[in-house]
């Protein structure tokens, strides 16, 4: 008998993020856009592959499109399209809303009715520094094996990850699986629905999180603070190769 927790998906919302490319550094931003992108943008063609594979497996999530900021990327509006192809009226955007060209966007897409523009994650004033601060203190490197989906998670559901690399159980898996470089994101849709692979990919994604971990003294002492937001060494050394690659590319342009 496997006696094993059933991680599938269970939240019917699936997070579509078309780019990871922000106009703001929020401290503690969970999908780590204080950083250059490491995944690249969503293609439509991607969209439309989430599509095929969700209808295949006669799944109808809500679509919620975000980024990063996804009034940055140009075909927005066609990805709304194509997300109410599969879902009709039951598409979100969050943005931060921040740039007078978000606000516009917005306004358009509440006007023409197209998506419901969530209004709670509107940033007016433009970077917050973000509640949950635990994100990035990663279980492992505290010796805590073993560590668990977190509430949000596991009891609510979160909706899956989708990104131009492909798909996770978590909504922040892709950013996580991105910027650590694990390997852990599929493009085959049903794998989620395996519990077996769902088990796999979602604990090796708990094992570098530390959402619900808790921040205590003993944590501090071995963090550090880069771009405003508390990093074990896992994420530190991340941080620091994308850094060095970035001024890498800098130097030979
Ligand atoms: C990653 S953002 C992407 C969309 C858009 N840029 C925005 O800010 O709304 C999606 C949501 O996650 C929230 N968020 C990001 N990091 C968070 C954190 N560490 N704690 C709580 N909420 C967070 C943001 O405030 C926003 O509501
Ligand atoms: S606006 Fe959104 S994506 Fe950008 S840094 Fe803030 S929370 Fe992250
Ligand atoms: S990866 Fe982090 S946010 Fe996702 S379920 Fe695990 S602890 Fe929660």
């Amino acid at each position: 008998m496997n006696d094993k927790p059933d991680y599938t998906p269970k939240s019917n919302e699936a997070e579509w993020h078309i780019t990871y490319k922000c106009d703001l550094n929020c401290p503690n931003c969970n999908r780590l856009c204080f950083l250059p992108p490491t995944t690249p943008d969503m293609t439509l063609d991607d969209a439309r592959e989430f599509n095929r594979q969700a209808r295949e497996l006669g799944w109808f999530p809500k679509i919620v499109i975000l980024g990063g900021e996804p009034t940055l990327h140009r075909e927005l509006f066609t990805f709304i399209d194509i997300a109410s192809e599969l879902s009709p009226g039951r598409v979100e955007v969050w943005s931060n809303g921040y740039r007078p060209a978000a606000k516009e966007l917005l306004e358009r897409i509440r006007t023409e009715g197209k998506a419901r523009v969530c209004e709670e994650t509107i940033k007016p004033d433009g970077c917050v520094v973000l509640p949950q601060g635990d994100f990035f203190l990663a279980p492992v490197d505290f010796g805590e094996i073993g560590h668990r989906p977190c509430h949000n998670h596991a009891a609510i559901g979160c909706g899956i990850s989708v990104d131009a690399e492909g798909y996770t159980l978590c909504s922040v898996g892709g950013a996580i699986d991105s910027v650590l470089e694990l390997g852990l994101r599929t493009k085959n849709l049903a794998d989620l629905f395996d519990p077996e692979f769902a088990h796999r990919q979602t604990c090796s994604l708990c094992d570098v999180c530390g959402r619900e971990l808790g921040i205590t003294n003993a944590k501090i002492a071995k963090s550090q603070v880069m771009h405003g937001t508390l990093m074990s060494p896992t994420w530190q050394k991340a941080v620091k190769r994308i850094e060095k690659r970035g001024r890498r590319k800098e130097e030979s342009a």
